[in-house]
């Protein structure tokens, strides 16, 4: 189902990084859910995809700032900050929702407009970084799979 605010993936939000896209990806899935939900006016779907937007979100964002750590990225420290700044607000929104606020709406728009423009700017910044290490990453780490390991670490 698609409503007017439907998100299209477009090209442009395409990092190049297979399992950062996938992360994306779900995370604006997510979003569409959410913004079919509120249209059907269905209060116990809005919690239930609000939760594991939040959840996914959450873990994407702590996979992400391992991955700028292990790869060197010079504005690792700036990025972090921006997510948790984004997270207060996040938990700002959560906070009126589960007081029965009716925020939804206005979560939605947040997300779409926040999201969107976090990968096309602030991710796009690492990209070039961390691509030029991440086979190394990946593949050179002692310990067996760097990449399987902190998938599994992050997302239960
Ligand atoms: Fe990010």
């Amino acid at each position: 189902m698609g409503t007017d605010t439907t998100i299209l993936w477009t090209t442009d939000l395409n990092t190049g990084i297979e399992v950062i896209d996938g992360q994306h990806m779900r995370i604006v899935d997510y979003i569409n859910l959410l913004g079919d939900a509120i249209q059907q006016h269905n209060r116990a779907s809005v919690g239930t995809v609000l939760n594991e937007l939040v959840d996914y979100t959450l873990s994407h964002f702590s996979f992400e700032e391992c991955l700028q750590e292990e790869s060197g990225y010079r504005n690792a420290k700036t990025h972090k900050a921006v997510h948790e700044l984004f997270i207060k607000r996040l938990g700002r929104y959560m906070e009126k929702h589960h007081a029965g606020e009716d925020v939804a709406q206005q979560l939605h728009a947040m997300l779409s407009t926040w999201l969107i423009q976090h990968i096309k700017r602030d991710d796009m910044d690492y990209i070039t970084e961390v691509k030029a290490k991440i086979n190394h990453i990946v593949k050179n780490k002692n310990e067996g799979n760097w990449l399987s390991r902190a998938l599994g670490k992050f997302f239960a």
